[in-house]
């Protein structure tokens, strides 16, 4: 995630769009992408509301920081955990300011050139926290019904949508099940959810699950969060991308051929090997995708070794 303004960083290690420091990083970034490969870049923006100002990932998840912490806030004043602050319940002024900063953010990613923008509305994080109601106790008109929790979320995004050059796809992800049964988002309300930010002009929705809170009792396994996606897919008609312990090309390849999303994605594969995409295709037969120019001679060898390796199982 990307950060729309120094309060919503998860860390004091997160990536940033609110400086024109950062407009020109990112503008290299991307114009190096552009210029050396085919694929396309995409930027997700967020906030991190009550689960912001916490220590790095691998130096306690969650944590908040030993020194320098910053006011939270949140749908509802709940915090994240016993261990966390609790977050201030944001005021119309707030809503207004964090609406005003996802649109400058947009308009950098605009102007560096990124292919794609996606508004990070899961895992718990500030837009998530309207949209849940285990952060969202709100008793005015953001809060209650799916309705009057989607609002803020839909007047972020439609502003977002506003800003964003109309031929550029925008994307929403979403915590499709709060794996708390009855009491939060359910797959079935998520379809809503889905059908709502697809009204107001996402063209795809990026279907991810839980982070929510720490009552969560997900059911982990293979491609677990991909019926999810399926049933956004095929209940509402929407483009989705699935997620979630996908890691194998059979995996990838079966999603996409069985119609359960449209695009896959994979996180932990490619922290792993950076060119997992590139070694997957090699070791299915795929001839055709684009290498570096620089990189040619390895992906012949690897070819090469990849067709042989074929042969010897036919054999
Ligand atoms: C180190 C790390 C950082 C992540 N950062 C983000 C993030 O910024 N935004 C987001 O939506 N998901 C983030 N995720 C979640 C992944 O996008 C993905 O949903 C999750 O890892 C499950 O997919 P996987 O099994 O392919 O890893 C992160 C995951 C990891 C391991």
């Amino acid at each position: 995630m990307t950060c729309v303004s120094p309060e919503g960083r998860i860390t004091p290690g997160c990536p940033g769009l609110y400086d024109p420091a950062h407009e020109a990083a990112w503008r290299r970034i991307v114009d190096f992408v552009h210029a050396e490969t085919r694929a396309k870049i995409c930027c997700q923006i967020g906030h991190s509301g009550r689960k912001g100002s916490t220590r790095l990932g691998w130096e306690g998840m969650d944590a908040p920081l030993e020194e320098g912490n910053w006011e939270v806030m949140s749908a509802s004043a709940i915090a994240w955990s016993e261990a966390n602050a609790v977050p201030r319940e944001m005021s119309r002024a707030d809503m207004d300011q964090v609406r005003s900063e996802f649109v400058a953010s947009v308009e950098m990613a605009a102007r560096a050139g990124f292919d794609m923008i996606e508004l990070h509305a899961a895992h718990g994080y500030l837009i998530s926290s309207f949209i849940s109601p285990v952060s969202n106790l709100r008793q005015d008109a953001y809060g209650g019904s799916l309705e009057n929790r989607m609002r803020f979320p839909l007047e972020v995004f439609a502003a977002m949508r506003a800003a964003w050059p109309e031929d550029r796809p925008m994307a929403v992800r979403i915590s499709a099940n709060d794996w708390v049964g009855e009491d939060g988002v359910t797959p079935e309300e998520a379809v809503e959810i889905a059908r709502a930010f697809s009204m107001a002009g996402a063209d795809i929705i990026d279907v991810s699950a839980g982070q929510t809170t720490p009552e969560a009792r997900p059911v982990y396994g293979r491609m677990f969060q991909t019926p999810f996606s399926d049933r956004i897919r095929n209940e509402a008609g929407i483009a989705t991308m699935a997620v979630g312990n996908i890691y194998e090309a059979d995996h990838a390849n079966s999603i996409l051929m069985a119609g359960r999303a449209d695009l896959v994605c994979l996180a932990r594969p490619h922290l792993a090997d950076p060119y997992w995409t590139l070694h997957a295709g090699a070791a299915i037969g795929d001839r055709h995708a684009a290498w570096p120019l620089p990189y040619l001679a390895g992906r012949d060898q690897l070819w090469r070794l990849a067709d042989r390796e074929a042969e010897a199982v036919r054999v």
